[in-house]
């Protein structure tokens, strides 16, 4: 993955944003269920004003149940219907429909007073690059869907799925930059491969996520990798337990010495592949 956003790539995006959002009355906003606050877009509630608005903590197949739970008690006192799913296998999509009818029941209540009947609703799926907007749309408009073509003067150019007579989709979802200029929210997209790990230092990635991780989740390092840490060695503390790692994971060099940077990126890797288990990043009395 390549995503490099620079202003003329922002302002690209947001008016797409501003051109789509005209056609719709609900907004699905996808989060990384791992890092809900991060993963968000920062102007979305500016972009999204006036429309039903709806969360859907995607990934959540990666992340701590509790603190999905917790994610969605946040976003719905903060007045935004919220959905945890697994777009891969479709765990709790099927919630969705229920959802949407709830999110928009002042637009189906407007309508009934001034007499349309029926009139579905049109919503538009937008989120971060690779938070899984392709696969939720696969998953929520499944084999079923047919694609209604361009009305003319409406939505000139535009493919809706039809998913049932009340819904509508814009089969291209929007992509929104993230929050990367906020230093915690780049350490996080970065942890779960939201940028280039080309432009990353390994290394330092694998300390911050070693110190998140024994913060929050004590134990699941030394239960996955099983390692002794040599307490003795005037290494910062996470060094000493990333050392350990790429010993007890056979990361060594020709000298015999401990291949740090390999061991970085197992971990790292195992970190985004859910091995080391279900792991949240953001928990939402810290963003209170
Ligand atoms: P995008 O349109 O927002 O850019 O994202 P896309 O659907 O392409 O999904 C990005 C990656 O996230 C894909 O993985 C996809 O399979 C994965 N993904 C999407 N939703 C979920 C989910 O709920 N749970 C999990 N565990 N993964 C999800 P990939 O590695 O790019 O492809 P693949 O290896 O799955 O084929």
């Amino acid at each position: 993955m390549n995503y490099q956003w620079y202003p003329g790539h922002m302002t690209k995006a947001k008016r797409m944003m501003e051109e789509n959002i005209k056609l719709i009355d609900l907004l699905i906003e996808l989060v990384d269920a791992r890092i809900p606050i991060s993963s968000r877009n920062p102007d979305i509630d500016a972009l999204g004003k006036n429309k039903s608005r709806m969360v859907l903590l995607n990934k959540s197949d990666l992340a701590s149940e509790n603190e999905n739970e917790a994610w969605m008690n946040y976003f719905e006192a903060q007045g935004l219907h919220a959905v945890k799913v697994n777009s891969k296998t479709g765990a709790g999509v099927k919630s969705i429909q229920a959802v949407v009818k709830e999110a928009c029941k002042e637009k189906i209540e407007r309508d009934r007073k001034r007499g349309i009947l029926n009139r579905p609703i049109r919503a538009m799926v937008v989120g971060i690059p690779n938070v899984g907007k392709s696969t939720f749309i696969n998953s929520f408009a499944g084999k079923a869907c047919a694609k209604t073509g361009n009305k003319p003067g409406v939505t000139k150019g535009k493919q809706w799925i039809k998913l049932n007579k009340n819904l509508e989709l814009l089969d291209t979802p929007g992509i929104l930059w993230p929050k990367f200029e906020d230093q915690r929210a780049g350490l996080h997209l970065a942890l779960i491969g939201s940028m280039n790990d080309h432009i990353l230092n390994m290394e330092e990635m694998a300390v911050s996520l070693i110190t998140l991780l024994e913060e929050n989740y004590q134990g699941v390092l030394e239960e996955k990798y099983r390692f002794t840490v040599d307490e003795k060695e005037e290494l910062p503390w996470q060094v000493r337990i990333l050392k350990a790692i790429a010993v007890s994971r056979n990361c060594v060099g020709k000298g015999g010495e401990a291949d740090l940077l390999k061991a970085a990126s197992f971990l790292i890797d195992d970190f985004r592949g859910g091995k080391i288990g279900r792991i949240t990043l953001e928990f939402p009395e810290s963003e209170a």
